[in-house]
């Protein structure tokens, strides 16, 4: 027996409406639906929340919460270079907190935060998997381990943040 694909109005803005019939009639989907959608859209925007909870027939609240609980999704559109600092216990232990107030006055962004002229975001993440070599940052899609503050000037200094 196979599952009966679901159908989902035209209407549905396109990333919604395919994550959801990618992964709507699967357990858990809901969680492969947000990542989805924020590979496509680069966050979660607040009007896919009731299309995505009608889709799975869930509470806007339900699912509004493992948005907000997850730091990895987005409710706002995310600077042109997303800088995420790794606050997990290893980079904790080898002076994260110090790093991140670092990275808060390099880059002229506090945490959780996107600059004012939209270039930078930066984020507190929970583990890069890089914890043998900690501190670790990503830049982008690009990981830097045992960071120091002078490293994450030099890394800074490399970006170009396009205008
Ligand atoms: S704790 Fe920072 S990379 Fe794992």
């Amino acid at each position: 027996m196979t599952d009966a694909v679901p159908v989902f109005p035209s209407d549905l803005p396109a990333s919604v409406r395919s994550a959801l019939a990618k992964h709507a009639s699967k357990p858990g989907a809901l969680l492969p639906i947000l990542h989805d959608v924020q590979d496509a859209l680069g966050y979660i925007p607040a009007d896919a929340v009731p299309l995505i909870a009608k889709g799975l027939n869930l509470s806007r609240a339900e699912v509004h919460g493992v948005i907000k609980y997850y730091h990895h999704f987005r409710s706002e559109p995310a600077g042109r270079i997303v800088v995420q600092v790794c606050r997990a216990e290893s980079c904790q232990a080898c002076g994260a907190d110090a790093l991140m107030g670092h990275a808060e006055k390099a880059l002229d962004c506090k945490s959780h935060q996107t600059r004012a002229d939209g270039a930078y975001t930066l984020e507190p993440v929970y583990c890069l998997g890089m914890c043998a070599l900690s501190p670790a940052i990503m830049v982008g899609d690009q990981l830097h381990a045992r960071m120091t503050p002078e490293k994450f000037d030099s890394v800074v200094a490399s970006l170009r943040a396009p205008t």
